[in-house]
């Protein structure tokens, strides 16, 4: 066990409440679209949504980088594509982690590429090492130590992520 269900939810309401608070800021005439990254960042996003109540849409995409094993293969692969037209909106990415950093790349230029006004990255999980890219969230919750973890979305070979709280694999 490395985060327990409440530390969770504590960090998902505060990062609720710091993002509910930049939409009445800047978003209230052009609301967001929230895109939730499968399969990772399936039980975050639908918490967090709810948590902002405020009158927003979302979608998912799906990506795979990780070939059925622990390392990042790099080479990142679109499963299903959201179905709304993102052109012209205020995009917010929900992703579970970020880790070498390529995903959130990856997805910021799709996104940028389709024509959005903005575009947001939203992480529940830092991982503390040096990314491959410059990114920084724009709303990011714990940070952890560079270990594979799962749980509350996040799996091993499609396993574990229906725990209720974050462990470390070994
Ligand atoms: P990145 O592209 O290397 O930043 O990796 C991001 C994606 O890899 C995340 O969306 C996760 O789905 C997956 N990932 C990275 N680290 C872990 C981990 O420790 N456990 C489970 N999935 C991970
Ligand atoms: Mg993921």
């Amino acid at each position: 066990m490395l985060i327990t269900q409440k530390e969770i939810d504590d960090c998902v309401q505060r990062l609720a409440d710091s993002i509910s608070l930049d939409i009445k800021t800047k978003f209230m005439n052009n609301m967001p679209v929230f895109i939730i990254v499968m399969k990772g960042a399936l039980f975050f996003g639908v918490d967090l949504l709810r948590k902002i109540q405020l009158p927003v849409i979302f979608d998912t995409i799906e990506i795979s980088s990780y070939k059925s094993s622990m390392i990042s293969s790099g080479q990142i692969e679109i499963i299903k594509k959201e179905s709304i037209n993102i052109k012209e909106k205020n995009v917010f990415i929900i992703e579970d982690i970020l880790d070498t950093g390529n995903s959130l790349k990856f997805l910021i230029d799709y996104y940028e590429h389709k024509g959005a006004a903005s575009v947001k990255t939203i992480v529940l999980i830092n991982k503390q090492k040096k990314h491959s890219h410059d990114i920084i969230p724009d709303f990011s919750g714990i940070s952890v130590d560079d270990k594979f973890i799962v749980g509350y979305g996040m799996d091993i070979n499609d396993l574990y992520r229906n725990l209720p709280y974050i462990g470390t694999f070994h």
